[in-house]
């Protein structure tokens, strides 16, 4: 059976563009079973209006606790049949019982090889701290934030001069590759987490040359 996603948004959805294009394309064995986000005028709805997949927005602000909105979003996820949670630029934390309703079926990316600069402005902070080299991180999602067993990260050497807004845009070329990869293997059943250690079972499939420019670390598989 396809792994029945719902995909959580709060802006662009560039992340998830590139979810719905590797689902297109056959690359990952899953389906969108729902696009959710917390903004009627977030872009990634409408991204997923033009595929033809079910959306929903549940307005934050229409809720008095943080436990309603959430036990809204699960009523509406469930209803969708979903059972995986791709948070995709979704900018709400989410309560211990949301997480605790799909532990440990839920992923986040995130703009920086945690744990260093966890928080809304990854790369930003990268920048600004001056480190020489920032990246992604693709992880599984428990009870604190950005903290959870990673899956996968790709690392680029940020370059002279370069600000958040340059260095966020180039990481974000990375968000796009990683992600999906993360989404395929845990698809295909072949992510084990052992405490803080993801193992990725082993298979057949051809990996793709390590871009350049860049380390990413499980190895990216053809196509991602
Ligand atoms: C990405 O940088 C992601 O890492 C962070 O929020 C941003 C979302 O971008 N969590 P998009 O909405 O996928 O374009």
């Amino acid at each position: 059976m396809s792994l029945p996603l719902a995909v959580l948004v709060s802006g662009g959805g560039s992340n998830l563009q590139a979810i719905i294009d590797a689902v297109e394309a056959g690359r990952i064995d899953a389906e969108i079973r729902l696009v959710l986000s917390n903004r009627a005028d977030a872009n990634g709805i409408e991204r997923a209006r033009k595929h033809g997949i079910p959306t929903a927005v549940v307005e934050h602000a229409a809720f008095a606790s943080r436990e309603d909105f959430d036990r809204e979003m699960i009523r509406i996820i469930r209803a969708h049949g979903a059972e995986v949670i791709v948070l995709a630029g979704f900018m709400r934390l989410l309560t211990p019982m949301f997480i605790r309703e799909f532990a440990p079926n839920i992923v986040n990316i995130h703009p920086a090889l945690l744990p260093s600069f966890p928080g809304v402005h990854g790369q930003r902070d990268a920048a600004a701290y001056g480190v020489k080299i920032a990246g992604c991180t693709a992880h599984f999602v428990d009870e604190i934030m950005d903290n959870g067993p990673v899956i996968i990260q790709a690392a680029v050497p940020v370059m002279a001069g370069e600000d958040g807004a340059a260095l966020g845009e180039r990481i974000l070329a990375y968000e796009h590759r990683i992600y999906p990869q993360a989404i395929k293997w845990l698809a295909e059943g072949r992510l084990r987490v052992n405490d803080r250690h993801v193992h990725l079972e082993p298979s057949d499939a051809p990996l793709a040359a390590q871009p350049q420019g860049a380390l990413v670390s499980p190895p990216l598989e053809e196509g991602f």
